[in-house]
């Protein structure tokens, strides 16, 4: 097991089967997550890259049986944000000193394209850079968002296992979200993308895989979290996924992918309450405190028990800016991009 940690650490690269049983094994944890640390460390610095989350929307089409912003949870209270009052947010946050916004949404018709251009455009005058998670949308609309001025797309692949993902998601179709993520590819965006931890009958051969498929995607942001059970959705009664596997993939991830920028998640604090300074000390380098001002936080609920949904933006920058300092990590004052995105358009 220590060889494979010590190849991976060396070479970037593990087959299948290595990987499934430095998830299954349990005895050496902490050699993977000091080597996942230390590969961060020579690959991406010491530097912790923050991007305020604007929860812009939970209105969706979709219906993802995990999700509790799925269409069929008419026990949610459903949101859109104004233009004018989105724009307000970002300003604040940039106030607090944040270089980048995630602009993130159910998957939904609730915005016209010219209106989230016209979003992008009026953020873009403020000299940051701009994350979009609004889903899958044509090539032509990523295409538009990307003239504007968006510079990074978060679109996780959530399992690589077809049937699974299928299970997951009767009313969509797998090839269409590998699709969309090569289309962002082809267009230049930094490319993220991700999966769930825990989700019902995952296998670690199918985790094994996810992590493969992120190599093979080449993609410049991996976002790994615990699946969390929300009782509004047809998964209410399943186990969800436990922090130390969502952190085991996550290591493995950084050690076959050394130069992304991977975020220590929200989900994985939902599980332990230090979950995402773990987290930066197993291979994160990223962290996107929520920036969401008031009553729609709440509404934003995805799954219970949500950190945060009773704070500020204000109180949850000073609050991760003293957790990170107090780690001996620095906070980026640059925009933070992947350094695998600036090595891949050279
Ligand atoms: N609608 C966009 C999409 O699906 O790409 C972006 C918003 S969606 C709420 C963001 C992420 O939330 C999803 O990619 C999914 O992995 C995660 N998520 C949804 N339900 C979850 C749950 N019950 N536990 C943990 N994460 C969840
Ligand atoms: Fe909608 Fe995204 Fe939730 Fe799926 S994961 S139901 S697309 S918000
Ligand atoms: Fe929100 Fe700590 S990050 S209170």
């Amino acid at each position: 097991m220590q060889k494979l940690i010590q190849k991976a650490e060396k070479n970037h690269i593990l087959n299948q089967e290595e990987i499934k049983s430095l998830l299954e094994n349990s005895s050496i944890d902490d050699e993977l997550f000091n080597a996942a640390d230390r590969v961060r460390e020579k690959y991406v610095g010491n530097e912790v890259h923050l991007r305020a989350l604007i929860e812009f929307s939970n209105t969706c089409k979709q219906h993802c049986k995990y999700c509790g912003l799925r269409l069929e949870n008419k026990k949610l209270d459903r949101y859109n944000i104004d233009e004018e009052i989105i724009f307000k947010f970002v300003e604040k946050a940039v106030s607090y000193g944040y270089k980048t916004v995630v602009l993130q949404s159910g998957e939904s018709n609730s915005y016209s394209t010219e209106q989230i251009i016209n979003i992008i455009r009026k953020i873009k005058s403020l000299n940051i850079s701009i994350t979009l998670s609004i889903g899958e949308k044509t090539f032509k609309e990523y295409e538009e968002y990307k003239k504007a001025g968006a510079d990074r797309y978060l679109l996780r692949i959530e399992t690589t296992d077809k049937d699974l993902y299928k299970k997951m998601h009767p009313e969509m179709d797998f090839e269409n979200r590998l699709n969309c993520l090569y289309n962002l590819k082809k267009l230049n965006y930094e490319v993220g993308t991700g999966c769930l931890v825990g989700l019902p009958n995952q296998s670690l051969e199918s985790l094994s895989n996810d992590i493969l498929f992120f190599k093979e995607l080449d993609a410049d942001m991996i976002g790994i979290g615990p699946f969390i059970p929300n009782p509004n959705t047809p998964l209410k009664n399943e186990t969800g996924g436990s922090f130390n596997l969502a952190l085991k993939v996550m290591a493995v991830t950084r050690l076959l992918l050394p130069d992304i920028n991977i975020p220590a998640t929200t989900a994985m604090e939902t599980l332990n309450s230090n979950g995402r300074i773990i987290a930066l000390k197993s291979g994160a380098n990223v962290v996107m405190p929520n920036a969401t001002e008031g009553i729609y936080r709440k509404k934003y609920e995805i799954y219970p028990g949500k950190i945060c949904v009773n704070d500020t933006p204000e109180k949850c920058s000073i609050c991760i800016n003293s957790k990170i300092i107090q780690i001996g990590r620095t906070i980026s004052q640059s925009h933070g991009i992947s350094n695998h995105f600036i090595n891949r358009i050279k």
